[in-house]
Protein backbone atom coordinates (compact mmCIF):
# COMPACT_ATOMS: atom_id res chain seq x y z
CA UNK A 1 0.00 0.00 0.00
CA UNK A 2 1.26 3.62 -0.58
CA UNK A 3 2.26 5.75 2.28
CA UNK A 4 -0.64 7.70 1.97
CA UNK A 5 -2.81 5.53 1.94
CA UNK A 6 -1.30 4.21 5.15
CA UNK A 7 -1.42 7.67 7.07
CA UNK A 8 -4.87 7.86 5.94
CA UNK A 9 -5.96 4.19 7.78
CA UNK A 10 -3.69 6.02 10.46
CA UNK A 11 -6.08 8.89 10.44
CA UNK A 12 -9.41 7.12 9.80
CA UNK A 13 -8.85 4.85 12.79
CA UNK A 14 -8.24 7.81 15.28
CA UNK A 15 -11.19 9.40 14.11
CA UNK A 16 -13.46 6.65 14.03
CA UNK A 17 -12.17 6.31 17.63
CA UNK A 18 -13.95 9.65 18.31
CA UNK A 19 -16.48 8.80 21.82
CA UNK A 20 -19.06 11.41 20.53
CA UNK A 21 -20.19 9.59 17.47
CA UNK A 22 -21.89 13.47 16.44
CA UNK A 23 -18.27 15.13 16.01
CA UNK A 24 -16.70 12.50 13.90
CA UNK A 25 -17.48 13.99 10.27
CA UNK A 26 -16.46 16.72 11.38
CA UNK A 27 -12.96 15.63 11.57
CA UNK A 28 -13.04 14.08 8.18
CA UNK A 29 -14.72 17.08 6.68
CA UNK A 30 -11.83 19.27 8.02
CA UNK A 31 -8.88 16.82 7.58
CA UNK A 32 -9.60 15.83 4.15
CA UNK A 33 -10.62 18.98 3.05
CA UNK A 34 -7.26 20.34 4.92
CA UNK A 35 -5.38 17.46 2.93
CA UNK A 36 -7.15 18.27 -0.19
CA UNK A 37 -6.13 21.92 -0.50
CA UNK A 38 -2.40 21.27 0.64
CA UNK A 39 -2.40 18.88 -2.64
CA UNK A 40 -3.67 21.85 -4.78
CA UNK A 41 -1.15 24.23 -3.33
CA UNK A 42 1.51 22.10 -3.70
CA UNK A 43 1.09 21.37 -7.15
CA UNK A 44 0.29 25.32 -7.36
CA UNK A 45 3.95 25.85 -5.64
CA UNK A 46 6.08 23.32 -6.72
CA UNK A 47 6.10 21.07 -3.32
CA UNK A 48 6.20 17.52 -2.92
CA UNK A 49 2.35 16.74 -3.16
CA UNK A 50 2.57 13.52 -1.09
CA UNK A 51 4.09 15.28 1.80
CA UNK A 52 2.28 18.17 1.89
CA UNK A 53 -1.05 16.44 1.67
CA UNK A 54 0.33 14.23 4.55
CA UNK A 55 0.54 17.57 6.81
CA UNK A 56 -2.76 18.54 6.07
CA UNK A 57 -4.29 15.04 7.25
CA UNK A 58 -1.82 15.21 10.47
CA UNK A 59 -1.75 18.40 11.30
CA UNK A 60 -4.89 18.14 13.80
CA UNK A 61 -4.46 14.66 15.04
CA UNK A 62 -4.14 16.00 18.55
CA UNK A 63 -7.00 17.70 18.80
CA UNK A 64 -8.98 14.49 17.12
CA UNK A 65 -6.95 12.27 19.49
CA UNK A 66 -6.46 13.17 22.45
CA UNK A 67 -9.84 15.78 22.45
CA UNK A 68 -7.18 18.63 23.24
CA UNK A 69 -7.10 21.95 21.49
CA UNK A 70 -4.69 24.08 23.53
CA UNK A 71 -1.23 23.85 22.21
CA UNK A 72 -2.40 21.07 19.47
CA UNK A 73 0.31 22.56 17.33
CA UNK A 74 3.19 21.93 19.09
CA UNK A 75 2.06 18.76 20.61
CA UNK A 76 0.54 17.40 17.34
CA UNK A 77 3.77 17.91 16.09
CA UNK A 78 5.16 15.58 18.35
CA UNK A 79 2.45 12.60 17.38
CA UNK A 80 2.59 13.41 14.18
CA UNK A 81 6.26 12.81 14.51
CA UNK A 82 5.61 9.74 16.28
CA UNK A 83 3.23 8.00 13.91
CA UNK A 84 5.38 8.60 11.44
CA UNK A 85 8.66 6.49 12.57
CA UNK A 86 6.13 3.69 14.13
CA UNK A 87 5.61 3.26 10.05
CA UNK A 88 9.60 3.42 9.04
CA UNK A 89 8.80 4.73 5.68
CA UNK A 90 9.67 7.74 5.93
CA UNK A 91 13.28 9.86 5.96
CA UNK A 92 14.05 12.05 8.86
CA UNK A 93 14.03 15.43 6.62
CA UNK A 94 10.75 14.11 5.53
CA UNK A 95 9.29 13.65 8.97
CA UNK A 96 11.35 16.98 10.04
CA UNK A 97 9.53 18.67 7.16
CA UNK A 98 5.98 17.99 8.59
CA UNK A 99 6.97 18.41 12.10
CA UNK A 100 7.62 21.54 11.59
CA UNK A 101 4.63 22.54 9.38
CA UNK A 102 2.22 21.14 11.93
CA UNK A 103 4.09 22.61 14.63
CA UNK A 104 3.92 26.09 13.33
CA UNK A 105 0.38 25.76 12.07
CA UNK A 106 -0.96 27.62 15.05
CA UNK A 107 1.06 30.79 14.12
CA UNK A 108 -1.17 32.10 11.12
CA UNK A 109 -0.23 35.79 11.61
CA UNK A 110 3.91 34.97 11.00
CA UNK A 111 5.76 33.58 7.91
CA UNK A 112 7.96 30.38 8.40
CA UNK A 113 9.32 28.01 5.68
CA UNK A 114 6.89 26.70 2.36
CA UNK A 115 5.33 23.73 3.76
CA UNK A 116 4.56 25.83 6.96
CA UNK A 117 3.04 28.73 4.82
CA UNK A 118 1.29 26.05 2.86
CA UNK A 119 -0.52 24.42 5.82
CA UNK A 120 -1.92 27.24 7.38
CA UNK A 121 -3.15 28.48 3.79
CA UNK A 122 -4.90 25.26 3.25
CA UNK A 123 -6.61 25.24 7.13
CA UNK A 124 -7.74 29.10 6.64
CA UNK A 125 -9.24 27.68 2.81
CA UNK A 126 -11.20 25.01 4.38
CA UNK A 127 -12.39 26.88 7.07
CA UNK A 128 -13.67 29.21 4.58
CA UNK A 129 -15.03 26.66 1.84
CA UNK A 130 -16.89 24.53 4.67
CA UNK A 131 -19.47 27.70 4.62
CA UNK A 132 -18.59 30.99 2.69
CA UNK A 133 -21.00 32.53 4.74
CA UNK A 134 -19.40 31.99 8.16
CA UNK A 135 -17.52 34.34 9.45
CA UNK A 136 -13.63 34.12 8.67
CA UNK A 137 -10.55 34.54 10.62
CA UNK A 138 -7.33 35.07 9.58
CA UNK A 139 -8.93 37.25 6.60
CA UNK A 140 -5.69 38.43 5.07
CA UNK A 141 -4.16 35.40 4.57
CA UNK A 142 -7.25 33.60 3.08
CA UNK A 143 -7.43 36.72 0.60
CA UNK A 144 -4.12 36.46 -0.35
CA UNK A 145 -4.62 32.31 -0.96
CA UNK A 146 -7.88 33.08 -2.95
CA UNK A 147 -5.86 35.78 -5.23
CA UNK A 148 -2.91 33.01 -5.50
CA UNK A 149 -5.48 30.65 -7.13
CA UNK A 150 -6.69 33.51 -9.00
CA UNK A 151 -10.04 34.35 -7.21
CA UNK A 152 -10.49 37.57 -5.99
CA UNK A 153 -13.10 37.12 -3.15
CA UNK A 154 -15.28 39.74 -0.77
CA UNK A 155 -14.94 39.05 2.41
CA UNK A 156 -17.93 40.68 4.75
CA UNK A 157 -16.99 43.19 6.79
CA UNK A 158 -17.21 42.55 10.56
CA UNK A 159 -18.89 45.22 11.12
CA UNK A 160 -21.92 43.22 8.77
CA UNK A 161 -21.32 45.78 6.00
CA UNK A 162 -20.88 43.74 2.84
CA UNK A 163 -17.35 45.06 1.66
CA UNK A 164 -14.55 48.04 1.79
CA UNK A 165 -15.20 50.80 -1.35
CA UNK A 166 -12.74 50.13 -3.32
CA UNK A 167 -13.31 46.37 -3.41
CA UNK A 168 -16.96 47.51 -4.44
CA UNK A 169 -15.28 49.04 -7.68
CA UNK A 170 -13.59 45.99 -8.67
CA UNK A 171 -15.96 43.63 -10.90
CA UNK A 172 -13.66 40.65 -10.88
CA UNK A 173 -14.08 40.22 -7.15
CA UNK A 174 -16.50 37.05 -6.34
CA UNK A 175 -19.18 37.29 -3.82
CA UNK A 176 -19.11 34.72 -1.11
CA UNK A 177 -22.04 34.95 0.04
CA UNK A 178 -23.63 34.35 -3.54
CA UNK A 179 -27.00 32.42 -3.53
CA UNK A 180 -29.74 31.60 -5.61
CA UNK A 181 -31.67 32.16 -2.19
CA UNK A 182 -33.07 35.88 -2.20
CA UNK A 183 -31.74 36.76 1.60
FE1 LIG B 1 -6.98 22.65 11.16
Amino acid sequence: MNRLELVRNEIDTILLNRENINERPEGYIHLYGVAQNCSLLAIKRKLDIEISTIIGLLHDIYTYKFEYVKDHALLGATEAENLLRDLELFSEEEIEIIRTAISHHSDKKMIHDPYSELLKDADVLQNSLYNTSFEVKHRKRLKQAYRELGIKIKLKKKDGKKKDLDEEQNEEEVDMSHSLQKK
